[in-house]
């Protein structure tokens, strides 16, 4: 989705805001532009296509200004075009705004405007704004702003400045996220914290309605008096995180890092003598846990497949009923919430329009929601209940990797605590415990077999369609696989039960149709075997995912990745990282742009 960076400071603006527009590239664009106040008048540059474009216009460009706005845009509002693209203007050309959201009353309000004389160049819903706020420009910027957004319907997040204030961002937020970045006589706004990390790691992450004035001394909200300053939290990542280091893509970076970030996900919450786990972020007393009688879990996208794996995870160990729903699909349906119901929301971002729409509307209806949350600070997890942080450091790329299977880990954790509150023995649960704690060590396993998986790649690289088979909790891998696949290689994938395939999609196998079978040896291993058998009867191509030492598989499929044997519960925190690495490495063979998928964004801000 579009990004946002903002700068006022002492250092000239340019090469700032062209380095966050870079470290927000991974967010999904089509064009970009910068806003610069310059010897008293305000430049703006915007450019089609990759930001390399923009750079190349600015290359010869001296623009000394230490005050500027930049932006990606990902087009909502008018095709991806120079003139729709951000910053945008007022009549005068001394107002800039860049935006991210949508306004849902913009034809109305545009047509005011137009009535009163203000002159449109672009098809954007963002210009607005400039003129909105040029409708009450004559005074404070802070207070322009204000009135403008008084009047607008619908979700934004904008940073506006004017060559009338040399020395002022604007910043104010309504369901699109915004922070202010905060460092030593300068001082940044951005959508997202990648966009100035190596700046400051000092951020206020804005509420919805909230307008704050930022001058290179300081930040002050519309009303004047709410205490900033006691809102600073530090973002705690380490600068080299946002980068790609040795790796060329922070997909490949990311996949490698899963061992590391689930011992950092499980690290201090695992009890191992009491054969449970400790989640302080739930906020909730152990009387209260014992209170919940079925579960909710919402998401989107691969956040909604670990979801699914932990339906099975807590109806295995908890005994509780569980339902798992599209965040996009529960907020407009008439859920029904009763007593003892616990929602838990998934996002890997915390940002996800659709699923902070279904917290909203959750909480609207009395449930108790609990976030499972990367992003520190996002707005999903400042809107639950509680909930518990994945730890599991940035992830750039667009194609969720590590944020899944650190998911996986803390719904491991949930259902492991409310089983020892109902059903698990302190035996089992050290088991569950031990098994966790080797599990790092095993995705290294599966890991150092990266070679072969992109020998095996090469096979596939001129495919067109796959099909992804799983039963029980490899079911909702297959999805996650074949997710993967289509979401970086554009190649048409779907994921299904291994069973429902006899009921439609068996008529598509043929010996051109790769067939990933996910057939860990766990309770439903002979069953899989069964549909291994018919899918080779029709000469498709079967690649297995299969345990360590089950040398019988290897007769029936054409080729057999092996995972170390664990448990079931835990088996798809080690049988996806074969299937992210295939995708991965059939999309670089394509000469797919791996961390920027067409059309994806990193986080879905907009319905
Ligand atoms: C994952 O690879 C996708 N790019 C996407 O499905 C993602 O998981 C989804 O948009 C949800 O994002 P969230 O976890 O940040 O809410």
């Amino acid at each position: 989705m579009c990004g946002i960076v903002g700068y006022v400071g002492a250092q000239p603006a340019m090469p700032l805001l062209l380095s966050g527009l870079h470290r927000l590239e991974y967010r999904g664009y089509d064009s970009a532009g910068i806003a610069v106040v310059s010897d008293g008048a305000l430049e703006v540059y915007k450019e089609v296509g990759n930001l390399s474009r923009l750079q190349e216009m600015l290359a010869g460009v001296d623009l000394p200004g230490r005050l500027g706005i930049g932006h990606t845009r990902w087009a909502t509002h008018g095709e991806p075009t120079t003139h729709n693209a951000h910053p945008h203007t007022d009549c005068s050309g001394t107002i800039a705004v860049v935006h991210n959201g949508i306004i849902e009353n913009c034809e109305q309000l545009r047509r005011e405007l137009i009535a009163r004389g203000h002159r449109f160049r672009s098809d954007t819903d963002t210009e607005v704004f400039c003129h909105l706020i040029e409708e009450y420009a004559d005074g404070d910027l802070l207070e322009a702003v204000g009135a403008a957004i008084s009047k607008v319907i619908g979700a934004y997040g904008i940073c506006v400045i004017s060559s009338r204030h040399p020395g002022l961002l604007v910043a104010a937020r309504n369901g699109s996220p915004l922070i202010v970045g905060v460092g030593d006589g300068e001082n940044f706004v951005a959508s997202d914290v990648p966009a100035i990390a190596p700046y400051t790691q000092r951020v206020i992450y804005m509420e919805d309605g909230e307008v704050i004035a930022v001058t290179p001394e300081g930040v002050r909200s519309i009303a004047g008096k709410d205490a900033l300053s006691a809102r600073v939290h530090s973002v705690g990542w380490e600068p080299g995180e946002i980068e790609k280091g040795d790796f060329p893509h922070f997909m490949l970076k990311e996949i490698h890092e899963q061992p590391e970030a689930i011992e950092r996900t499980v690290s201090g919450r695992l009890i191992e003598s009491e054969g449970d786990s400790h989640l302080g972020g739930l906020n909730m007393t152990p009387n209260e846990l014992l209170g919940v009688t079925r579960i909710v879990i919402i998401g989107c996208g691969t956040s909604w497949h670990a979801g699914l794996i932990g339906e099975y995870m807590l109806e295995e160990n908890a005994c509780l009923p569980v339902e798992v729903e599209y965040a996009s699909e529960f907020r407009y349906r008439n859920p029904v919430i009763q007593r003892g119901d616990l929602v838990i929301a998934i996002s890997q971002s915390g940002e996800t329009a659709d699923t902070i729409a279904a917290v909203r509307e959750a909480q609207r209806r009395g449930a108790r929601v609990l976030g499972i949350v990367n992003v520190v600070g996002s707005t999903i997890a400042r809107l639950t209940d509680g909930g518990v942080y994945l730890r599991s450091g940035p992830e750039i790329g667009v194609a969720s990797t590590k944020a899944f299977t650190g998911t996986l880990a803390v719904l491991f954790m949930i259902a492991l605590h409310l089983g020892r509150q109902r059903h698990t023995s302190n035996a089992v649960g050290r088991t569950l415990v031990r098994a966790m704690q080797a599990l790092p060590s095993q995705m290294r396993q599966v890991l150092a077999r990266e070679e072969e998986i992109a020998e095996l790649a090469t096979r596939f690289v001129d495919g067109r369609n796959a099909l992804y088979l799983g039963r029980g909790y490899s079911f909702p891998v297959a999805l996650e696989g074949a997710l993967k696949l289509k979401e970086i290689s554009y190649i048409h994938a779907e994921g299904y039960p291994a069973a429902e395939m006899k009921h439609g999609p068996i008529a598509l196998i043929d010996k051109n149709m790769p067939v990933v079978v996910v057939a860990p040896q766990d309770s439903v291993y002979d069953k899989v075997v069964s549909n291994i058998e018919e899918i080779r009867t029709r000469r498709g191509q079967v690649i297995a995912v299969a345990t360590e030492g089950d040398t019988a598989i290897a007769s029936k499929a054409d080729h057999v990745i092996y995972i170390p044997q664990t448990l079931e519960i835990l088996t798809p925190l080690l049988a996806v990282v074969p299937l992210q690495l295939l995708a991965y490495h059939i999309a670089v063979l394509r000469g797919c742009p791996v961390d920027q998928p067409k059309n994806l964004a990193k986080s879905v801000t907009v319905e």
